[in-house]
């Protein structure tokens, strides 16, 4: 089948192009996918593929039945959101919307989901299990997948399949995590209460400034000390706000900030240990404390054996040295996890690098995946 496969694969590789290039330059927000929904809609139906639209809000589901009823049935999710950014990458197929920009390489991940539905549509070999397509909204904000996961897309799913691009693997070279791929990502909003008084008699007031730096202070120190080093955790107070005046204490101040980790174990623990450490350094000072915890998105573990397919997979198809096995994962989040708590899955990293020059990152207003080599 394999011959078969890139035989066609050579054929669509124009039309793909086009597909990115349009998808590319037509941009749209986390959730508002509307028009990038309905050009995939029409690119699945044009293949005779049964398609289902507005699933979780603005996602797309495909199928294509094997040749056996009650087959196993594999699932692949690729994401089709933009981000707030101004695109400045000079692109003749830059977007066509000011602000909004396919800086993350979602516009590939739906090509090649499209690539593959048109791809295996076509091979004369009868499938010998069922394939789902799903075209997910909103990754970026990480509500997409469980818009999807709520309107029933992993029913009957026995493994799930996702990539993402990566601008420091180089083109044509994909890379192959086992095991943790991405990390769990949390929001923590914390807000210290004291009490107001005289910038120059602070024995009658309780220092709420002071109180929350030793908040953080204490919190970095025990991460070093509670935890685990062999299983990071990050904790980053992005914002902090509080107090009125030079000569007044405050009495109240707000943080905000982010929790990362990669043990599922580690992850389920964090939220009543740092609670403990808050609660701690208030009572000792006097202040009181109001702490939201809010889950986000879970850590992606890679099934073991799904991804020792995907990487022997790649090394028939483009040989050995084009295949990374990657040994760090990231502290980065993605809500691909969402989906294995359904079916065991496995993402991988698309190399999209250019190799004779340095590349800006994901996020970046001037990322670009490697030109095409002729
Ligand atoms: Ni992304």
């Amino acid at each position: 089948m394999l011959s078969q496969i890139k035989e066609i694969a050579a054929k669509l590789a124009p039309r793909l192009i086009e597909i990115r290039r349009h998808l590319h330059s037509h941009p749209e927000l986390s959730g508002q996918e509307y028009q990038t929904a309905a050009y995939i809609a029409g690119v699945l139906s044009s293949c005779g593929l049964q398609v289902q639209e507005l699933v979780g809000k603005t996602g797309v589901v495909a199928e294509l039945l094997g040749a056996q009823q009650d087959s196993r049935l594999l699932a692949i999710r690729t994401d089709m959101d933009a981000l707030p950014i101004h695109e400045r990458t000079g692109l003749a197929f830059a977007s066509h919307y000011p602000g909004i920009m396919h800086a993350c390489g979602h516009d590939v991940h739906t090509t090649v989901g499209l690539g593959t539905a048109m791809l295996l549509s076509q091979v004369d070999e009868p499938l010998p299990g069922d394939m789902r397509f799903l075209f997910q909204p909103a990754e970026e904000t990480a509500q997409g997948a469980s818009w999807m996961v709520r309107d029933g897309v992993m029913d009957r799913v026995d493994s799930i399949f996702s990539l993402h691009v990566f601008p420091t693997i180089p083109g044509g070279s994909v890379g192959i995590r086992y095991g943790a791929l991405t990390a769990a990502a949390d929001d923590l909003e914390l807000t210290i209460v004291g009490e107001s008084g005289h910038g120059a008699r602070p024995h009658e007031a309780i220092d709420a400034i002071w109180i929350a730096s030793q908040v953080i202070t204490t919190l970095q120190q025990a991460i070093s000390r509670n935890q685990n080093p062999l299983r990071p955790v990050v904790l980053t107070i992005g914002k902090i706000e509080g107090g009125r005046a030079p000569n007044v204490i405050a009495d109240r101040v707000k943080m905000l900030g982010t929790v990362r980790s990669l043990h599922p174990e580690t992850s389920a623990a964090l939220p009543a240990w740092i609670e403990q450490i808050v609660a701690g350094v208030c009572q000792t000072h006097g202040a009181k404390y109001a702490l939201n915890y809010r889950r986000g998105v879970p850590s992606v573990q890679n099934d073991l054996a799904l991804t020792q397919i995907v990487e022997s997979a790649a090394q028939e198809a483009w040989g050995s040295d084009r295949v990374q096995i990657l040994l760090e994962p990231s502290l980065g989040a993605e809500d691909f996890s969402i989906y294995l708590d359904h079916a065991p899955g496995t993402m991988f990293r698309l190399g999209v690098g250019h190799a004779d020059r340095p590349n800006h990152p994901l996020h970046h207003p001037q990322f670009e995946i490697m030109k095409r080599r002729s």
